[in-house]
């Protein structure tokens, strides 16, 4: 470089006119004006308009004859206010530029395979391929750097209560998440493999029972599952534990986080203690158990009103030992057309229910190809719970518990947007508490609806005998607008109890022994009461910025098929490493 620069692209304004700068940077748009060149030059900081003119050198501007978009290049030149009435102002450095007297061309670009800032209508195959391109341009840029200002107040928050960073491995043993492992091969141990952690649960957990007393880290992990707009297979959590504490402890810790991050970067005091709920309640009333409050739109239980009713796919579906329930989309009556009405089976057919029923509140008396079949006195019951008003449409789901729910909860969220109910400014918060311990999975049988590692409620552990389905622990979701942002829970610290779990979770003791043993061994050493929780980091900063995919807030994210696109990973390996790993592979057919 034959010169240093002295500032920045974003930094020179009036104040600087008359001075002699040195910038570096890309070229943005170059253009010719009767026989001036001007190009803007970008960097991380902004863009200043520079001028080639050849009064000013004639040498520079032969050679920015040859510029083209993507160089990098130096220039020496004058800062100039911009004549009268040709200021930008909503730049920053809108009132000035600067006339080179030389110039530097540091790098040439190959035409790159798109315009830089201008990609959004370019695949993103080719993004992903040229992310180092990509990242050049303003959004994409200034996205990574709103992360790392908020992982900076995110780190100093924890550091500041006296919380300890400590790191934890990435070669590990499998941590259950309920996702797949990615699994690394062992030189030294034949047939061994690593898995990456899914969190730094074990760790975590490992660290209290040293005496940390409060962790933190900003961790990777790592779950092979089914990618979707807000997950990625390798993403950060917040990872976060303490001990002696109880639920309180840690939900106030965190919800004091968010304060600090809503003041600190929206300006916004968050009114403390942020709302909360039951499971239950979730599941009930908005069919999800990441409620998105920004909107009403409440489910209403009706299976008493329709136990008996002259519909027989409601009172059969109660009969059954499932459940009738409704969705009051108050004054919509004059915005849905029957189209939209019908519309809505074959959405919710994808959750499995059979049909969706309605009643429009009309102006003469309700509309709706099942009123026929009510009874009066249960028109009269059904009108009242649901608040119904001329105006209104109710919508119904009859068939069990867990079809009602996915279904009147994908409704819900599809009517909160139709209906432009959702103020997509609002940062809505939430806690989600009691969750039951387990759930039942494909075959009926118990899995964690956590983790194995997650305590029962004191007062219901007698239940793990009788009625385990009915055990709720002390575990906790923290939601923004209708996404999962965190989870938690106050942890088992007692070694007869996590083999208690294990065997409900048909663990055997052999595998726990081989899975889990160091968790089992430490927990009879003084194990002290503990619990934590993990953010998302990722799904975080994408709602702050409310960007579509979380791809738009990773630097170098994968795809839908789990590669990265621009080192072209995962990638084949040589024979020779293959033997070195003691691993032979076979080609299996889709
Ligand atoms: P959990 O599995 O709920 O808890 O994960 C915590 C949070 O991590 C985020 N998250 C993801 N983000 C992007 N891509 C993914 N594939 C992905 N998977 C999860 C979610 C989620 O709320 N060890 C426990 C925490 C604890 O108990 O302390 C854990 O990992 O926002
Ligand atoms: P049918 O008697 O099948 O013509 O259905 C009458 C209305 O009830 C239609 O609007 C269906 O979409 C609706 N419906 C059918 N099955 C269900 C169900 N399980 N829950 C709610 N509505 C249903």
């Amino acid at each position: 470089m034959k010169f240093k620069r002295t500032h920045k692209c974003g930094e020179l304004t009036k104040k600087n006119a008359g001075e002699t700068v040195v910038l570096s940077g890309w070229v943005e748009n170059y253009r010719d004006h009767g026989g001036v060149e001007f190009i803007d030059l970008n960097d991380r900081w902004g863009l200043t308009q520079v001028v080639f003119d050849p009064e000013v050198s004639g040498a520079a501007h032969k050679d920015a004859q040859h510029l083209r978009s993507q160089d990098v290049i130096s220039i020496k030149g004058e800062v100039r206010p911009r004549p009268e009435g040709m200021a930008n102002l909503n730049l920053a450095t809108g009132e000035i530029e600067v006339y080179v007297t030389e110039l530097e061309i540091l790098n040439k670009s190959k035409t790159p395979p798109f315009d830089v800032n201008h990609a959004e209508n370019v695949n993103q195959e080719t993004r992903l391929t040229y992310r180092y391109l990509d990242l050049r341009n303003n959004d994409l840029r200034n996205n990574m750097i709103f992360r790392s200002k908020v992982s900076h107040v995110i780190r100093n928050y924890f550091v500041d209560n006296a919380f300890v960073e400590v790191e934890t491995p990435v070669l590990t043993k499998a941590t259950p998440e309920g996702a797949r492992d990615y699994l690394v091969p062992s030189r030294v141990n034949a047939g061994k493999f690593y898995a990456l952690p899914q969190s730094p649960q074990l760790f975590k957990q490992a660290l209290m029972i040293s005496g940390f007393d409060r962790y933190f880290q900003i961790a990777k992990c790592f779950r092979d599952e089914d990618l979707r707009a807000d997950r990625q297979p390798e993403f950060t959590q917040v990872d976060v534990e303490m001990s002696f504490v109880d639920q309180e402890d840690v939900i106030d810790t965190i919800e004091k986080l968010f304060a600090v991050l809503m003041k600190e970067f929206f300006e916004k005091n968050l009114e403390l203690p942020l709302p909360r709920m039951t499971y239950d309640q979730a599941m009930l009333e908005y069919g999800s158990d990441a409620p998105d409050l920004r909107f009403g739109l409440k489910i209403v239980e009706l299976s008493d009103v329709f136990k008996d009713s002259g519909f027989g796919v409601f009172a059969n579906a109660v009969k059954n030992g499932g459940c009738v329930r409704a969705i009051n989309l108050k004054g919509a009556a004059q915005l849905l057309s029957r189209k939209d009405l019908d519309d809505m089976t074959p959405f919710a057919k994808n959750y499995r229910a059979k049909g969706v029923a309605w009643i429009k509140m009309g102006e003469n008396g309700p509309q709706s190809p099942i009123v026929k079949f009510f009874k009066e006195d249960e028109a009269k019951a059904l009108y009242e719970k649901m608040n119904a008003e001329t105006g209104d449409v109710l919508i119904f789901v009859a068939d069990s518990e867990s079809v009602v729910r996915q279904s009147l909860g994908a409704l819900r969220d599809y009517f909160g947007k139709k209906l432009n109910l959702i103020d997509e400014d609002e940062l809505n918060f939430s806690w989600v508490v009691d969750f039951p311990m387990f759930e039942k999975d494909q075959d009926g049988n118990p899995t964690p609806t956590h983790h194995p590692f997650t305590a029962p409620k004191p007062e219901d552990a007698h239940l793990l005998d009788t009625d385990l389905f009915a055990v709720k622990s002390n575990a906790y979701d923290i939601v923004l607008n209708g996404s999962e942002i965190g989870g938690g829970s106050i942890r088992i610290h007692d070694n007869a109890m996590q083999k208690k779990i294990f065997s409900i979770l048909g663990i055997g003791e052999e595998e726990a022994k081989e899975k889990f043993g160091f968790l089992l061994d430490a927990l009879q050493f003084g194990a002290p009461p503990h619990g934590g929780l993990a953010l998302g980091l990722d799904r975080i900063i994408m709602l702050f910025l409310k960007t579509e995919s979380i791809r738009d807030v990773i630097a170098f994210p994968k795809t839908q098929k789990a590669t990265c696109l621009m080192t072209d990973a995962p990638g084949s390996v040589d024979k020779e490493q293959l033997e070195e790993l003691s691993i032979d592979v076979i080609t299996v057919d889709d």
